[in-house]
């Protein structure tokens, strides 16, 4: 069985991250209007590394010790904004975004936030479903404040 445990991110993690977000995104090569995603490029190291020490940023790590994923957030407007989820294409599929995903709403729960935003993709099957099962409403154009 692969056992993996979510932690808060580490300055020593920005390296492995943009790896993980290139392998994730294989997953777009699905979806032949987004399949460019796939090639696009990547949130860059140091970029990683400003999040980890300046924002939210938790990992998925298998017993091995390897990074199985991650997931960026900002606290905006008294809520919490997910900036990036992404698990590697071989850890895909095992329950790891899911609990990525519910650490960040239990942080914004604890933290006493209005709420938790992120925004992706309605026509994709592992993006706007999997939110909303998770409870995330899908806001129309007249709730938004910025675009
Ligand atoms: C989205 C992503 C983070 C999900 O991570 P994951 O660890 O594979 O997801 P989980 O195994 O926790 O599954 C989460 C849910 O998505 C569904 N799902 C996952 N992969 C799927 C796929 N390829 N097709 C359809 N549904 C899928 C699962 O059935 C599950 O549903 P449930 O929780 O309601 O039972 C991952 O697929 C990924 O990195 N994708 C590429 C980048 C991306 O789309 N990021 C999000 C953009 S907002």
């Amino acid at each position: 069985m692969n056992i993996i445990t979510l932690r808060c991110s580490q300055p020593t993690d920005a390296n492995s991250l943009p790896a993980i977000e290139r392998s994730a995104a294989a997953l777009f090569r699905a979806d032949p209007e987004l399949a460019w995603l796939a090639d696009a490029p990547v949130t860059d190291a140091r970029q990683h590394l400003h999040a980890i020490e300046s924002a939210d940023v938790w990992v998925a790590q298998s017993a091995d010790g390897a990074l199985a994923g991650f997931l960026g957030a900002i606290e905006v407007d008294n809520q919490l904004h997910i900036q990036e989820l992404s698990v590697s294409q071989h850890f895909q599929g095992q329950g790891i975004g899911r609990k990525l995903l519910l650490t960040a709403i239990e942080c914004s729960r604890k933290r006493e936030l209005n709420g938790l935003t992120l925004t992706t993709f309605r026509d994709l099957r592992w993006n706007e479903p999997f939110y909303q099962r998770l409870g995330i409403k899908t806001l129309s154009h007249a709730y938004l404040t910025h675009v």
